[in-house]
């Protein structure tokens, strides 16, 4: 419903001040900080623009701001928008990471965290939270996902479009990349993509709904197509499935300049068709391409476009900009520039609580406090890549790197460093001072992984290993012989099968944002017991991928006694650890699960578990409740995730665990195209990862 106020400035708007509220433009980067141009100046006061990417400050914003608001015939306020993705000035871990934790109230504080540093910054509207499923770890943007499942996504979404929105200081979040864009061919970013109907609906698009019953105000389309149709001109899936079928009345925000790539995809001749195509499909903001304000007037001659179709894109515009009170400048309640400590302490949690214990040859930690510690490798010292792919206006010199923070945390130890290595070049010169601290010290601390821009978007990379002469730098420090943890710094799974068989115990400690050296000696010293699992299965080589729990038997599962069945001759097809798997330095005892018998399809069906921790330590257990449908008229995977339940356990403690699996827990995407839930027997797996063996599993038969 569109108000009286949008309406009467509609009745006075010119065609082009029409098209100049579709219209985004991002602000410049100079070394000071990001500033608005003289063009872009210009173009506001002329009302040829509608809104501002990548412009923050208080200044700066309110400058414009005015420019828009006094100077312009119609008044209408700008709305500004920024790649809030995991944090604005205090950076909390990249989504993969944070997916880790596998906890919705975790995720949402960071949001409503960082929304509340961003409205103290002039911004409105945040680009996240990011939903794509993936499955890939050559692409790129993996690490700005929550990983590899829909069901877990679709927490995420909740959980962020949540957080960001949370009043009294929210910001309109944006749910992205609609749709499959983690499917990208051969884990290439931008590159087309093919999938099944199915995949779509039962893989894709759940975080995507989900992120839309949340309440979303906006959506941006990804680049990509899908099977040959660009989703920036997808009438089928924008207008058809989000507006009409899903009831979306927020905005749809193209992607960078996604609306003139329509022409290099090949489904328009020129601007003007790249811009009918794109808003008759439902795109209501062009970002940064010159179609909607260049194409959008002779759409319109040519008969392309309707002036009804631009004015249903301008009222939603204007019912975002006025539901984020930006009419009513006194209606926005600007936090207080307090609480550093409180969201410095909210990195330092998320943090440690995202970091994954990957292995353990022997018990390692926590490290003695008094002991010789040689620091070594060239993530140790290195702060913009604690960071990781989206630092807003995280900065360097505010970030704890992995040798402050040990330093800190242990005051008695003797603790030494060596670089030992560039990540990414093959200088190996330093390599022999490396080994020779190592051969002074009790423990190594290896500190090894990818760049922060070796993740994100446009960073795939075909081998997915550690770059650089870092494995020569690893090989030589382990034929030391000495105890060697290594910390994993990366926004993918990085395949290193020969350093999971050597190092004594490897963390995988992702890019973890502003608090990271704290948060990871937290976890050395014993004050945090590991507890992050894998958001996403790690394989063994490339040659796996994809590679994902919620696969589907097949007819010739693997056998290794039979040479006809679905295998490889040179490597098992397990990975090399699995979705939910996290060690820790106690550990936990399933048993006694309840499931009944039978029930009503249609009605939730309620479970428990007993979970027990046997170690000598307090930790943080998540609980993954799998089920799979026997016989279907569709084969179903062998396991979905469909509940999850965390449990704080002291030494010796053991609790019953609640679960519950919602009635559409049971559906599919069925051969009619509808959702749907058949009667019979469905298994059902509790335990602490993807891996069968270490689940409890139940039978139980509704109809
Ligand atoms: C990315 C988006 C991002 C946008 C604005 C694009 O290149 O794909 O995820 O929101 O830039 O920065």
């Amino acid at each position: 419903m569109s108000s009286s106020r949008a309406l009467a400035l509609l009745a006075k708007m010119t065609l082009a001040e029409k098209i100049g509220q579709l219209v985004m433009v991002a602000g410049t980067h100079t070394v000071t900080g990001p500033v608005a141009a003289p063009d872009l100046v210009l173009r506001v006061r002329q009302a040829r623009v509608g809104s501002v990417l990548n412009l923050f400050g208080e200044n700066e914003t309110q400058g414009l701001q005015e420019a828009a608001m006094r100077e312009t015939r119609l008044g209408i306020p700008l709305l500004f928008g920024l790649d809030v993705v995991h944090g604005f000035k205090t950076i909390f871990p990249v989504p993969l990471a944070e997916a880790a934790v596998f906890d919705p109230d975790l995720w949402e504080r960071t949001a409503r965290a960082a929304a509340e540093e961003s409205v103290q910054v002039g911004l409105h509207l945040t680009f996240a939270p990011m939903l794509d499923v993936a499955r890939d770890p050559r692409w790129g943007r993996i690490c700005e996902s929550p990983g590899e499942d829909p069901w877990l996504g679709a927490r995420f979404a909740e959980a962020k479009v949540k957080g960001f929105q949370s009043p009294p200081h929210g910001i309109a979040a944006t749910a992205k990349h609609f749709v499959g864009y983690g499917a990208v061919t051969a884990g290439r970013d931008y590159a087309p993509v093919d999938m099944s109907e199915r995949a779509l609906q039962e893989i894709h698009l759940p975080p995507f709904a989900a992120a839309v019953a949340a309440g979303a105000a906006a959506i941006m389309p990804a680049f990509t197509d899908i099977a040959g149709v660009p989703l920036s001109a997808h009438p089928g899936l924008l207008h058809g499935l989000l507006r009409e079928r899903w009831g979306f009345d927020g905005v749809l925000i193209s992607d960078y300049n996604a609306i003139a790539e329509l022409i290099r995809h090949g489904v328009a001749a020129d601007l003007a068709d790249a811009s009918a195509l794109a808003l008759k499909a439902g795109i209501d903001i062009d970002m940064m391409s010159p179609a909607y304000e260049e194409g959008l007037p002779l759409a319109l001659e040519r008969g392309q476009v309707t002036i009804a179709d631009i004015d249903a894109a301008v009222l939603r515009v204007l019912a975002l900009k006025e539901r984020l009170g930006l009419f009513d400048t006194q209606r926005r309640k600007v936090p207080k520039k307090d609480a550093l400590a409180n969201r410095q302490a909210l990195a330092r949690e998320a943090a440690r609580r995202s970091i994954v214990l990957l292995s353990q040859r022997k018990p390692v930690l926590p490290l003695k406090p008094d002991q010789i510690i040689a620091v070594i490798g060239p993530l140790a010292q290195s702060r913009r890549d604690m960071l990781g792919s989206w630092a807003a206006a995280g900065a360097d010199d505010e970030t704890i790197t992995i040798l402050e923070g040990v330093r800190t945390a242990l005051p008695n130890a003797t603790i030494t460093f060596a670089r030992g290595t560039a990540i990414d070049d093959h200088d190996a010169s330093g390599i022999a001072e490396a080994v020779a601290a190592a051969g002074k010290a009790d423990l190594v601390l290896l500190c090894l992984g990818e760049a922060c821009h070796m993740s994100g978007e446009a960073a795939c990379r075909a081998i997915p290993e550690l770059p650089g002469c870092q494995r020569a730098l690893a090989e030589a420090i382990l034929d030391t012989g000495e105890t060697v943890v290594v910390l994993l710094s990366s926004g993918r799974p990085l395949m290193v099968p020969w350093l999971f068989e050597r190092a004594h115990a490897v963390l995988a400690t992702w890019f973890l944002g502003s608090e990271a050296g704290h948060a990871i000696a937290d976890v050395l010293t014993g004050r945090w017991a590991p507890s992050g699992k894998l958001p996403v299965t790690w394989p063994r080589a490339v040659g796996q991928i994809p590679i994902f729990h919620a696969q589907r038997n097949s007819g010739r599962p693997e056998n290794p006694a039979d040479s006809f069945t679905s295998k490889y001759l040179d490597l098992p097809n397990s990975p090399q650890f699995p979705f939910g798997h996290g060690l820790s330095t106690t550990q936990y005892a399933y048993s006694d699960l309840r499931v009944p018998e039978g029930g009503p399809l249609g009605k939730p069906v309620n479970l428990a578990v007993t979970v027990a921790n046997t170690g000598s330590v307090a930790g943080e257990e998540t609980v993954f409740v799998f089920l799979r449908d026997i016989v279907a008229t569709v084969a179903r995977p062998m396991m979905e995730l469909k509940a999850m339940a965390k449990v704080a356990l002291g030494p010796g403690e053991r609790k019953t665990v609640a679960l519950q699996l919602a009635p559409g827990a049971f559906q599919f995407f069925g051969l009619d195209g509808l959702w749907t839930a058949e009667s019979g027997e469905f298994e059902v797996l509790v335990g602490p990862s993807a891996d069968r063996a270490c689940c409890l599993s139940a039978r139980i038969r509704l109809s």
